[in-house]
């Protein structure tokens, strides 16, 4: 998948549909086109924790409330900073949820400086994500960091 054409396809869905479509159709997107991307999600900030939102994969996970600092994700959420794991058998943080995922990315949407949710993204693929995945994906939290509250 090109990252450059996925961004403006991207820019479309959000443009074109209110929030709450628009944030499921941003990780149905990112599902169906990048094929290493096997589990894609949407967590939201609610207070002290971190909420699923919206989320593409085979299964269900059973972390649907993540307390900030906990896990992969709740780290990206207190520091702000895009978290890659490579290999997830080797970071004790990591909150396992599927048994077939391998390396995770997790990478924050902010408003003003502060954290207001996070995209997640797992991958049954060794070290399948590189700074190509980062700058792809800080890209879209800002595209989405303006159309929410
Ligand atoms: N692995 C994450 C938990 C969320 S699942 O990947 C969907 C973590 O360590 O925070």
């Amino acid at each position: 998948m090109d990252y450059a054409t996925a961004i403006e396809d991207i820019k479309a869905i959000i443009f074109t549909a209110d929030i709450a479509e628009a944030t499921q159709r941003v990780v149905d997107y990112l599902y169906d086109h990048v094929d290493k991307y096997n589990w894609v999600g949407i967590y939201i900030v609610e207070g002290t924790n971190l909420v699923l939102g919206p989320w593409r994969g085979k299964q269900a996970t059973e972390h649907m409330k993540i307390p900030m600092g906990r896990g992969i994700c709740g780290s990206a959420a207190q520091t702000g900073k895009t978290e890659i794991v490579s290999d997830v058998s080797n970071d004790e943080r990591y909150l396992a949820c599927f048994i077939s995922t391998r390396s995770e990315i997790v990478v924050p949407i902010k408003k003003t400086g502060q954290v207001i949710g996070e995209i997640d993204i797992d991958s049954d693929i060794p070290n399948a994500f590189d700074q190509n995945d980062t700058d792809f994906l800080e890209t879209i939290a800002e595209l989405l960091s303006s159309y929410m509250s």
